[in-house]
């Protein structure tokens, strides 16, 4: 079959061009006819180029044109020329000239579509991941798998540049708890053993540093068996970096370095050479969140002070609950927080309709809280006061806290309250009171996040980031080493068993583990983690130590992580590393709230992958060679 290979693309032409013969290669994106006149949009990736057939073509060209529907490929052989001075679109690039054809051939017809490719694909999500090579014809998906891949060569060019080696770790690796359950891989010559799809390659990276590679990095495919959520796939790929010889800074100013390198090649942007850092704890106490959305204030505050002086006994409740858990955990030696009364001031707020905030309390009870309280200050005129009577909070659990004015036997509780908060007359006052401080930090700072969304302070989806112009970055610090598991009954690793405890808190791990900082720090960018990483354990008895408080005993540690700690007998340099997650960068930097947006072929909300339906059966051939048996469902007997 004749090709007609093109001489140009379908983003290229301009009216410097005019009078040039080329031939085009694409597919038809619209077709319209006008008094006898056809209009073909030629569509590939680089763009849409107008191709004309005039009413003198040749009987056997209109023939063709007149048979061609949107999606069939096509190659077009004509003359540029430009457009009548009526007819330009300054919105194209390619607007001000068109393509009088001489000749078209048809390369494949396309059936009828499942949908239309448009800009964008307003079809359900399903559908587009069934035909996902037509939902990747549109443009929008054209442009973030485009930014997609500079980002990937932009990686590759800071990280090189750095000295960084590239090196490929095997995806076929030892199953390895590292938080989330694992995918497996029968063997076919092990009959009875599995592989497992990394999770990550952290132990390859470790042990890479112990083997004299001082700047590995990767952008690496990871696995992970668990549900996926509009951040979250199966399989999903980061830029994972590890180096010797380094302290937290260093990670974290070569995080910045390239951050700063891939935003501004790839979006033009200046990001600021280094970024805020903010201690775990801070952030939960100022945003109850550790991914706390920088792009917004609204920060929350104490409202402890007010409870004693006030009269609601819920707040007292909650406070002196959380004092007497503190003392009874402090008899175990064990550091526990506390209660918390912590309150959230919504700047003009309080048009908010009780249905409204009836919303936002529910807001806060899936994140465990007993309620939400919420108060309203009053306009200003009511505030002057002096004596008028008038009342400065209004609603809800006002009047606990209530000051008529010159009334109340403190004097002015209301107004110590209202300047406190720094509120402001027409703001919206709420507040969540718990025995656990945690709680009252994180029920609030989901409000917040809701409070961010509602009110518009955020912009919505496909309202990319580039444009608002809003990337705030923010490094999280000094994580607790472990969390409490409730349901088992024991300590866990907060990110993973590889993290270096901080210094202080070496004498108190086994005693104390709630209180231990580790040497972990997360990258938060709008409200997102976006990458993770620490400083890691080098030394083997301190490996020993922490397998222990998570409850892996030397025969089971010997068993799964052998290789790690026999790899650290060696002269295992101290390290450590980070790992940001490439899905979740291109999808913010495309104003994205599913990655799913930005790969190519990701699976739906239920790991499933509706264009090739895996995962699949497999013949029982198949499984004979692996010595496998399907026993669930069970067999009909
Ligand atoms: P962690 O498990 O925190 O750390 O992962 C690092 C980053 O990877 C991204 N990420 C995901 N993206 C999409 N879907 C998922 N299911 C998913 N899970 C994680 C996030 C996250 O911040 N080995 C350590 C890193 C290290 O310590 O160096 C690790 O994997 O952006
Ligand atoms: P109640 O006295 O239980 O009817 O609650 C009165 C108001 O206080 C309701 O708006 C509840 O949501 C709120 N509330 C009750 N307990 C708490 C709490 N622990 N923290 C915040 N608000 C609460």
């Amino acid at each position: 079959m004749e090709i007609l290979k093109r001489t140009a693309t379908c983003g290229d032409l301009r009216k410097s061009d005019a009078g040039k013969t080329v031939v085009l290669n694409g597919w038809v994106h619209r077709k319209r006819d006008h008094g006898g006149i056809g209009f073909i949009n030629l569509r590939d990736r680089y763009g849409v180029t107008q191709v004309v057939v005039g009413e003198d073509a040749p009987a056997e060209l209109a023939e063709i044109a007149a048979e061609l529907r949107n999606e069939y490929c096509i190659a077009v052989e004509g003359t540029v020329r430009p457009r009548p001075a009526d007819m330009v679109n300054p919105a194209m690039p390619t607007g001000e000239i068109e393509v009088a054809a001489a000749r078209i051939l048809i390369l494949n017809k396309s059936g009828a579509l499942p949908f239309q490719i448009d800009e964008k694909t307003n079809a359900n999500e399903d559908l587009r991941l069934k035909y996902r090579y037509l939902d990747l014809r549109s443009a929008a998906m054209q442009d973030r798998i485009r930014l997609r891949s500079e980002v990937c060569f932009a990686v590759r060019e800071w990280m090189t540049g750095q000295s960084f080696y590239e090196i490929e770790t095997p995806t076929f690796i030892r199953s390895t708890p590292e938080g989330a359950r694992d995918y497996l891989v029968p063997s076919r010559l092990y009959p009875g053993k599995f592989y497992a799809l990394p999770q990550s390659p952290q132990l390859y990276k470790q042990i890479l540093m112990v083997a004299g590679f001082d700047k590995y990095f990767q952008i690496a495919r990871c696995y992970r068996d668990e549900d996926a959520r509009g951040d979250r796939q199966p399989e999903f790929t980061q830029i994972d970096i590890e180096m010797s010889f380094v302290g937290r800074e260093d990670v974290l100013a070569m995080t910045e370095g390239l951050l700063g390198h891939i935003f501004k090649k790839t979006l033009g942007l200046e990001l600021p050479t280094r970024f805020t850092r903010l201690t775990y704890e801070d952030a939960m106490e100022r945003y109850g969140s550790d991914k706390p959305d920088l792009r917004f204030g609204m920060p929350l505050r104490d409202f402890a002070p007010w409870v004693e002086q006030g009269s609601f006994q819920a707040f007292k409740d909650a406070l002196a609950q959380g004092e007497a858990d503190k003392k009874a955990a402090a008899a175990k030696g064990v550091t526990a927080s506390g209660g918390g009364v912590k309150a959230l001031v919504v700047k003009g707020g309080s048009g908010y309709s009780r249905k409204q905030i009836e919303e936002l309390e529910a807001q806060a009870k899936i994140y465990q809280a007993k309620g939400l309280a919420w108060m309203k200050v009053v306009a200003a005129a009511a505030c002057g006061g002096g004596g008028s009577g008038a009342a400065l909070l209004e609603g809800g659990v006002s009047k606990f806290f209530a000051d008529t004015a010159g009334t109340a036997a403190d004097g002015d509780l209301a107004r110590r309250v209202i300047a406190g908060l720094e509120a402001e007359p027409g703001d919206l006052i709420l507040i969540v009171a718990d025995s656990r401080r945690r709680v009252a930090n994180t029920a609030l700072g989901a409000v917040r996040s809701k409070l961010g969304r509602d009110l518009g302070l955020v912009p919505g989806t496909g309202q990319a980031g580039a444009e608002t112009g809003r990337f705030e970055f923010v490094w999280i610090v000094d994580f607790p080493m472990f969390e409490f598991n409730e349901d088992e009954n024991r300590w866990e690793a907060a990110h993973h068993m590889f993290t270096w405890p901080q210094e202080k808190y070496h004498t108190v791990l086994e005693s104390d583990p709630g209180s231990v900082k580790g040497d972990l720090y997360d990258l938060v960018l709008n409200g997102y983690e976006l990458a993770s990483g620490s400083i890691r354990i080098h030394d083997p008895e301190m490996q020993k130590r922490i397998f222990n408080i998570v409850g892996i005993g030397p025969a089971e540690a010997e068993k799964k992580f052998g290789f790690l700690t026999e790899a650290f007998k060696y002269g295992a340099p101290p390290h450590g590393g980070i790992a940001p997650g490439l899905d979740r960068l291109v999808m913010l930097m495309a104003g994205e709230t599913s990655i799913k947006e930005v790969i190519a072929f990701p699976k739906n909300s239920f790991a499933v992958s509706p264009m090739d339906d895996s995962p699949g059966e497999v013949d029982q051939k198949q499984l004979e060679e692996l010595r496998l048996r399907i026993v669930y469902p069970a067999p009909a007997t």
